[in-house]
């Protein structure tokens, strides 16, 4: 761990930490635990939690997979649904959505201006559309979560431009983590290059911890600045999940009081992983490579 026994203590008292909270704790790991949770009701992961997490995370990558090779025009979103939710079940996991918070599917799909939280339905998937596909599964007690934008055979060049930057914000912002990097590293990786590129980055929603609930603190936005808020320590899960638009970043929620859609109907496109940090960096419980294939 990165304090050592003469650096200032972090509890702010000015002492030098072997004087001060070092001496309350058997060793650094159990302390970094408790403040964290103290201060942030962040529940940092031991090994055991980081494998059942792991597991849950090759789940939900074989249902992407799955959903990845029967994207195509004319099915609906609805098949898509059950596609997921009967794989879970199969797999002896439970879809996270589902009646989370009232929403009604098991898992969320939300199409060209429909920003996240899309409920499946009837809607036909046409030549030309991009698609978000959210899994979240719940395997042995553990939650992985994470979703690619899948293009919906030939798409417009503008549709293939939101998809790339979309993808890419992920990449740049999982490139900061790292024991040491802070939230806002993160969120300041995904501003400046999305925006950059002419596109807006959504506030409203952000990126979460996960693992032993659905939505875990911390928050993780993604806009930020650099070296702003808390510090990334090993053991941290969580997602980052950037909505980029490629008009303004203001959204609106429907009637359904889910789906969320650009305010301006411009295409918006999101890619999610679920990782932890670690002392170099951090590993990806939901690992997919960083390229787009036509489907
Ligand atoms: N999977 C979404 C996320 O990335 C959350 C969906 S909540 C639901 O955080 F209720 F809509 F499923
Ligand atoms: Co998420
Ligand atoms: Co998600």
């Amino acid at each position: 761990m990165k304090i050592g026994r003469n650096d200032p203590c972090p509890c702010g008292s000015g002492l030098k930490f072997k004087k001060c909270c070092l001496q309350k704790e058997k060793d650094v790991d159990t302390y970094l635990r408790d403040i964290y949770y103290k201060k942030h009701k962040i529940r940092i992961k031991n090994d055991q939690e980081i494998r059942g997490i792991r597991k849950a995370g090759q789940l939900v990558l074989k249902t992407l997979d799955l959903v990845e090779k029967e994207i195509r025009p004319g099915i609906t979103t609805e098949y898509i649904n059950t596609l997921v939710h009967d794989f879970t079940i199969q797999n002896n996991a439970v879809p996270a959505p589902l009646n989370y918070n009232g929403f009604p599917k098991s898992v969320c799909i939300s199409v060209n201006e429909v920003i996240c939280h899309g409920i499946p339905s009837e809607r036909v998937l046409a030549e030309g559309d991009i698609v978000n596909v959210d899994v979240t599964s719940i395997l042995d007690g553990y939650y992985a979560d994470s979703s690619k934008t899948f293009l919906v055979g030939r798409v417009s060049e503008q549709a293939e431009k939101i998809t790339q930057v979309a993808l890419q914000s992920l990449k740049l912002g999982m490139d900061q983590v790292k024991s040491g990097a802070t939230v806002g590293d993160i969120g300041w990786a995904i501003q400046s290059y999305a925006e950059s590129r002419n596109c807006s980055v959504v506030r409203e929603m952000v990126g979460h911890g996960v693992g032993i609930e659905f939505h875990e603190p911390p928050q993780i936005p993604h806009v930020g600045k650099r070296g702003e808020g808390i510090v990334l320590v090993p053991g941290m899960v969580f997602t980052i999940e950037p909505m980029i638009n490629l008009g303004s970043r203001d959204l609106k929620i429907l009637d359904d009081n889910w789906t969320a859609v650009t305010k301006d109907g411009s295409l918006s496109a999101q890619f999610e992983q679920t990782m932890v940090v670690t002392e170099e960096g951090y590993e990806s419980l939901t690992p997919y490579p960083f390229e787009i294939r036509a489907s």
